[in-house]
């Protein structure tokens, strides 16, 4: 499977997981940002752990469309005036420019407990131990302990001159609002494919070192890119005063602890036998974007 074979079929299962219902609008706001043109990244990373690792992607596709559906959920909340107050997204007017800020927020309500539903409901070829381990990941990567501890970090050291410890804070911002979500894609694609503890444990150094590095990079191209590329507005992380890897170590410095996490995953890939076409494609786009 290419990249963009997936990105295919992961937005046809998407298109059918969410069906406009009653309340129109409220669904109508779920699957607005759900289908916009995203990267997919998640998903695909999931799939592709999966098969690298000898498993079933059928298997693994509800799961791969929750974690999208999750993903969606924290940039329309991120986007929010309360969060970042972002009018674009995927080159788009944000959910809440669209829908209001009410409905944008219940819609991102509704995916977070979508999400489970569908890994729930559709992973039918699962056993039922399988799926109780897989929403164990879901729930234990994408609360407080995980995703959203990472955004309520993020946003209080936003302009904030008395966050001690700055370092150590970003990098729980980082690892969490970011890294957490790649973690549980990886990791649930591995446990599908009944991958041992020994893989698992290197998918997840992988995932929290690819994580970070698109973090980083997001941070840098938030300075240096433009809108077309990135499908949002650029430069507010600096109009925010926003702690980030550029605020704090500059643009070089940032550039090289990027490097420095692309060149662990290459280490673990290589030292693990995780090699993967896909990987090293969206690894060789992330390190051409963001100029190395
Ligand atoms: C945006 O993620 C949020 C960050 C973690 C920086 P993506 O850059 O993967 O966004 P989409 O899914 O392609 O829109
Ligand atoms: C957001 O990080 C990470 C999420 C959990 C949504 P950013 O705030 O930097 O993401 P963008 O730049 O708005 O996509
Ligand atoms: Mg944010
Ligand atoms: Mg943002
Ligand atoms: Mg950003």
């Amino acid at each position: 499977m290419t990249i963009n074979d997936y990105i295919e079929l992961i937005n046809k299962k998407l298109d059918e997981f969410i069906k406009i219902e009653y309340p129109q609008n409220l669904f109508k706001s779920m699957k607005y940002t759900v289908t916009l043109p995203g990267k997919r990244l998640r998903p695909i990373l999931c799939l592709e752990t999966c098969r690298i690792l000898g498993g079933n992607i059928e298997y693994a596709i509800p799961t791969a469309c929750a974690i999208e559906m999750y993903h969606s959920m924290t940039l329309i909340h991120d986007d929010l005036p309360c969060m970042d107050n972002d009018d674009f997204r995927r080159g788009k007017p944000s959910n809440h420019r669209v829908f209001g800020e009410a409905v944008a927020t219940l819609s991102g309500d509704a995916l977070l407990t979508y999400a489970p539903e569908i890994i729930a409901k559709y992973s039918k070829n699962l056993s039922a131990d399988t799926i109780l381990k897989v929403l164990t990941e879901y729930f234990n990567y994408s609360g407080a302990r995980g995703v959203i501890g990472g955004q309520v970090v993020d946003i209080e050291s936003e302009n904030n001159p008395n966050v001690e410890n700055k370092q150590e804070v970003l990098e729980y911002i980082h690892t969490h609002k970011t890294s957490d979500l790649f973690c549980l894609a990886m990791r649930t694609g591995a446990i599908i494919a009944g991958a041992n503890t020994e893989i698992l444990s290197a998918v997840t150094e992988f995932a929290r070192n690819f994580g970070l590095a698109f973090q980083i990079a997001d941070d840098i191209l938030d300075e240096i890119s433009t809108f077309e590329e990135m499908g949002k507005t650029l430069g507010k992380d600096k109009q925010e005063g926003k702690l980030t890897y550029v605020s704090l170590y500059g643009l070089e410095d940032a550039k090289c602890k990027f490097s420095c996490h692309i060149k662990k995953c290459y280490d673990i890939m290589n030292k693990q036998n995780l090699n993967s076409k896909v990987f090293e494609v969206i690894i060789n786009k992330m390190i051409e974007r963001v100029g190395i």
